[in-house]
C-alpha cells in the first residue's frame, strides 16, 4: 500500500531550487521502492519575490501550511534585500508560527570526507545537536533609544520560560535514549547541556536545573554532562569524540552548528530539521543561498538529499530515510566524489543527483 504525503515545497533564494530539485529526486527514487507518494505543494517565497511585492510570507499562507505533512526548504537570502528582512520574514516566521521547537543537526563525518580536524574521523565525529528553536534572543524582545546619537542604547534580551526548555530538553533525552540503543558506542558518552552559565546565571541557570531534574528524575540511566559553550567550540576541535547528543539554546546552537558543518566536511552536507514533534516540520540544507553559485550546475545537493532522509525519518518513515542516508554514504565511500565543495566535486549538481538516486 502507498502512502502519499502532502510536502510544502519552497525553494527559495540562491542555489535553494537547484539543491531541492535533486532532493526530490531522491525522495522520488525511495518513494518508488518503499511505496511513498508525495503531493508537492509549491511556495514561491523569497527574495524574488519580497523585492516585487513586498511580501515575505502572506498570512493566509500559515494556516495552509499547518495543514502540511512536512515542508522542505531550500535556502532564504537574497543579495539585494537588507538582511533581517527574509530571515525574520520567512524562516523565523514559520518556526515560530508553526512552533517548530527543535532544531536538529547531525554532526556526522562521512567516509573520504576531509575534515579540517587533525587525526580525527568517521569514528570520532558523530553526534548531534538538539538546538532550541522558538525562543531566546532569537524572539526579539528589546528595543532601541536615541538612535543614531552618542548616547544610543539597544537591547536584545534572551527569554526563556520553563516550559520551552523543559519541552526541548525532553526532546534531546529521548533522542539519547533512542540513540544509546542504536549503538553501544553512544551510551558510554553522555548528553551534554551546553550554556554559559558561570556568565548567564539566570538563563543558565534555569536551563541547568531543568536539565539536572528532568534527568534525575526520568533519565536516571543516562549519563549527563555539562559544558559551557566556549569551551564546547574548543572540544569540537579538539576532541569531538566526547559528544554523542548535545542539547543547547537557541543562539548558542546556531553558532555551534556552523563549526559543527565545518567538521562535518562543510556546508556541503549539512542538513537540518526544525521540528515540531506535534506538528509540520520543516527540512533545509543548513548552507544558505550560496548566490555566487547560482545556475551554474556547481552546487553541492547532498546537505539537501540528507534534509530529505531526516524529513522521511521525521515522518516515520524510517527505512526509507536511512536508505537516503545509506546511499550517501556509498556514494561517498565508492571515492567518486572528489570534494564537498561547490565546483570541486567532480560532478555536478545534477551528476549528484543521478548518483545518489541511482544508489537507491
Ligand atoms: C540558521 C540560520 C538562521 C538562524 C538565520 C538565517 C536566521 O543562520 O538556520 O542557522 O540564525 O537560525
Ligand atoms: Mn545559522
Amino acid at each position: 500500500m502507498s502512502k502519499t504525503y502532502k510536502i510544502g515545497v519552497m525553494g527559495g533564494d540562491g542555489t535553494g531550487p537547484e539543491v531541492l530539485k535533486e532532493g526530490l529526486k531522491v525522495l522520488d527514487a525511495v518513494g518508488k521502492k518503499y511505496g511513498l507518494k508525495y503531493d508537492l505543494v509549491n511556495y514561491d517565497l523569497g527574495g524574488e519575490r519580497y523585492k516585487k511585492t513586498g511580501e515575505t510570507v502572506p498570512d493566509s499562507v500559515i494556516p495552509e501550511l499547518k495543514k502540511l505533512d512536512a515542508i522542505y526548504l531550500g535556502a532564504i537570502g537574497h543579495p539585494d534585500v537588507k538582511p533581517g528582512i527574509l530571515e525574520l520574514g520567512i524562516l523565523l516566521r514559520i518556526r515560530f508560527e508553526l512552533d517548530q521547537y527543535i532544531n536538529l543537526r547531525p554532526v556526522k563525518l562521512y567516509p573520504n570526507v576531509a575534515t579540517p580536524v587533525k587525526d580525527k574521523g568517521p569514528a570520532e565525529i558523530d553526534f548531534v545537536v538538539v538546538r532550541e528553536n522558538t525562543g531566546g534572543i532569537y524572539t526579539g524582545h528589546g528595543g532601541a533609544t536615541r538612535v543614531g546619537t552618542p548616547d544610543e542604547i539597544a537591547s536584545q534580551v534572551m527569554i526563556y520560560d520553563r516550559r520551552t526548555v523543559d519541552r526541548c530538553i525532553k526532546y534531546a533525552y529521548e533522542l539519547k535514549a533512542k540513540r544509546n540503543q542504536q549503538n553501544p558506542k553512544y551510551a558510554e558518552k553522555p548528553i551534554h547541556l551546553v550554556h554559559k552559565r558561570n556568565v548567564l546565571t539566570y538563563c543558565g541557570d534555569l536551563w541547568y536545573r531543568a536539565f539536572e531534574e528532568m534527568g534525575e528524575k526520568q533519565y536516571k540511566n543516562l549519563k549527563r554532562d555539562y559544558a559551557h559553550v566556549d569551551a564546547t567550540t574548543m572540544w569540537f576541535v579538539k576532541n569531538p569524540e566526547w559528544f554523542d547528543v548535545i542539547v543547547t539554546e537557541n543562539l548558542f546552537g546556531d553558532i555551534i552548528t556552523d563549526l559543527g558543518a565545518m567538521i562535518q566536511g562543510g556546508m556541503g552536507i549539512a542538513a537540518g530539521g526544525n521540528i515540531n514533534p506535534e506538528g509540520v516540520s520543516m527540512f533545509e540544507p543548513i548552507g544558505g543561498s550560496a548566490p555566487k553559485y547560482t545556475g551554474k550546475n556547481v552546487i553541492n545537493p547532498l546537505a539537501a538529499i540528507c534534509a530529505g532522509g531526516m524529513m522521511l525519518e521525521t515522518l516515520g518513515e524510517t527505512k526509507a530515510g536511512q536508505a537516503i542516508e545509506q546511499a550517501v554514504f556509498k556514494a561517498l565511500e565508492s571515492g567518486k566524489i572528489k570534494s564537498l565543495a561547490a565546483g570541486k566535486m567532480g560532478l555536478g549538481t545534477t551528476e549528484m543527483g543521478d548518483l545518489i538516486a541511482s544508489l537507491i
